[in-house]
């Protein structure tokens, strides 16, 4: 469906206001004025990698120490990082508004920023930096340490010019588990992976059932959460996108507001 777009924030308000259900999407892009680097366009490489390419179990298999250097790299800059006023707005939305509506933020990021601004109904599709996973026995644990582990100290400087990353397996995150002990892993959702089944589900319900959503800061490429919005709107949900530039996706949706979602949010949820 090609809509013709709309930037019309005073109708969107109106719209929004009659809402039962409201679903946030959210992509890197909200986090970006928080320092944290997207995937896509000048932050997207770490040393002379693709971001991308190491957050996938091939790159893992083949070295779990570059991988657990870039992880640890990411870990520390979002620790340091702090919500931006797009998180805030989105919470402050929630805390005024969550009793009277069913609010669901659903976000592809890992970085923990919109449980740190304060959002409580949250959906993180793609994992958390600061959860691991084992590889031998699966248990999912929080953990914040920093750094994660001694020999990881120091390390995951993310200058092209560091070459090499020879941390032996022994000396990374392991599980504590007595009789286990197996190497630990992001508890993320990789490139080449398939969402836990049970997030995925909660996810699509609120998606097949919200009658306004906003997208944020996606590049609408990654899926499935790609498709959620553009399915959305296929069957008469009122979508607006909230992003630097347009998407491959933004043909599908009747709102398009340009500009760093820290400033056009808190206009699109104020009262
Ligand atoms: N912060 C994080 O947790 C983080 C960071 C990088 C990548 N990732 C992962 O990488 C994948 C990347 O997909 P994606 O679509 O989330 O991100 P992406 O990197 O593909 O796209 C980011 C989008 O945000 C837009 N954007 C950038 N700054 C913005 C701003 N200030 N305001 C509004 N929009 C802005 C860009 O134009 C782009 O469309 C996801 O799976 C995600 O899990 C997560
Ligand atoms: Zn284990």
């Amino acid at each position: 469906m090609a809509t013709r777009q709309s930037s019309d924030m005073a109708k969107f308000k109106e719209t929004l206001k009659a809402a039962k259900e409201v679903v946030i999407l959210s992509g890197a892009g909200i986090s970006a004025e928080s320092g944290i680097p997207t995937f896509r366009g000048a932050g997207g490489f770490w040393r002379k990698y693709q971001a991308s390419s190491l957050a996938t179990p091939e790159a893992f298999r083949h070295s779990p120490s570059l991988v657990w250097e870039f992880y640890h790299y990411r870990r520390e800059v979002a620790a340091k990082a702090q919500p931006n006023q797009g998180h805030k707005a989105i919470a402050d939305y929630e805390s005024r508004l969550g009793s009277e509506k069913k609010i669901t933020v659903i976000t592809q990021n890992v970085d923990g920023l919109h449980a740190r601004a304060g959002t409580k109904n949250l959906i993180e599709l793609h994992g958390n930096l600061y959860k691991t996973r084992c590889t031998k026995c699966k248990e999912v644990l929080v953990n914040n340490d920093s750094p994660i582990c001694e020999a990881l100290a120091g390390r995951g400087a993310p200058d092209a010019n560091v070459v090499g990353s020879d941390i032996p397996v022994k000396s990374l995150p392991h599980c504590k588990k007595t009789n286990c002990g197996g190497l630990l892993r992001p508890h993320i959702v990789w490139f080449g992976e398939s969402l836990d089944p049970a997030v995925l589900d909660k996810a699509e319900t609120a998606m097949s059932t919200c009658d306004v959503c906003l997208v944020v800061g996606t590049s609408s490429v990654v899926y499935p959460a790609a498709m959620f919005a553009p399915q959305a709107a296929a069957r008469g949900a009122i979508v607006a996108e909230f992003n630097l530039e347009p998407t491959p996706a933004t043909p599908d949706f009747h709102y398009y507001f340009e500009g760093p979602c820290g400033t056009t949010l808190p206009k699109a949820l104020s009262d």
